[in-house]
């Protein structure tokens, strides 16, 4: 029934691959969730272009516009509240959750990381520069992560990994198309997981 479904916020800051993975197994898997706001750090960005193709609400929150770090986060905090989310879903958002809105919805946000964590997890660790350590270390796997968010970067608890190898002559460029496929398997499996109390 319509409203048994949990309300989602995806975040996201770039092209949005993830967010269009998880909005195709909401409506492919019957989850019990609607998807109901993508909120940005961006004004343009691809997923806002999906979200507004799907006719989902988007919401620009930048930190930038906003006179104390407090102030940003008690926005979200509001934002959030007034749209009656359950749970967040960090979609390749690059910025750290305010502590204020870990606060308010403990173990229901979800991040994907493109590493194997604990390995390769931590401020700075993002997009490419994660695929970029991964070979410079020799790794011969590594693959997707989805955790819960907690105060830390990257150190929630492990709800869901994927593994792909890394390959002689890999590219960083070349290894993170391999994770991508990989987090678009994985993180719709772990929203499954979430949505069932299983996380
Ligand atoms: C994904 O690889 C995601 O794991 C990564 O950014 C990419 C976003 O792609 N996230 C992080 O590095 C966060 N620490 P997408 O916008 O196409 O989903």
């Amino acid at each position: 029934m319509a409203d048994n479904k949990k309300r989602l916020a995806v975040f996201c800051s770039g092209t949005g691959s993830n967010f269009r993975a998880l909005f195709r197994a909401v409506r492919e898997r019957g989850l019990p969730a609607e998807m109901v706001l993508c909120l940005s750090n961006r004004s343009q960005c691809g997923a806002f272009d999906f979200a507004r193709e799907q006719g989902m609400e988007t919401l620009h929150l930048s930190e930038k516009e906003f006179e104390t770090h407090d102030a940003f986060a008690s926005a979200m905090v509001a934002a959030l509240r007034e749209r009656g989310i359950d749970f967040i879903l960090l979609a390749g958002y690059m910025r750290k959750v305010p502590d204020a809105v870990v606060a308010a919805w403990p173990d229901r946000i979800l991040n994907i990381h493109p590493a194997l964590l604990p390995k390769f997890g931590g401020e700075g660790m993002y997009g490419i520069h994660v695929h970029t350590a991964v070979i410079a270390a020799g790794e011969t796997e590594s693959g997707a992560t989805v955790h819960l968010v907690n105060e830390e970067y990257d150190k929630g608890r492990i709800v869901l990994q994927g593994k792909v190898p890394v390959l002689p002559g890999d590219t960083p460029e070349v290894l993170a198309a391999r994770v991508l496929e990989c987090e678009h398997a994985v993180y719709p499996d772990a929203l499954e997981k979430l949505l069932a109390g299983e996380a």
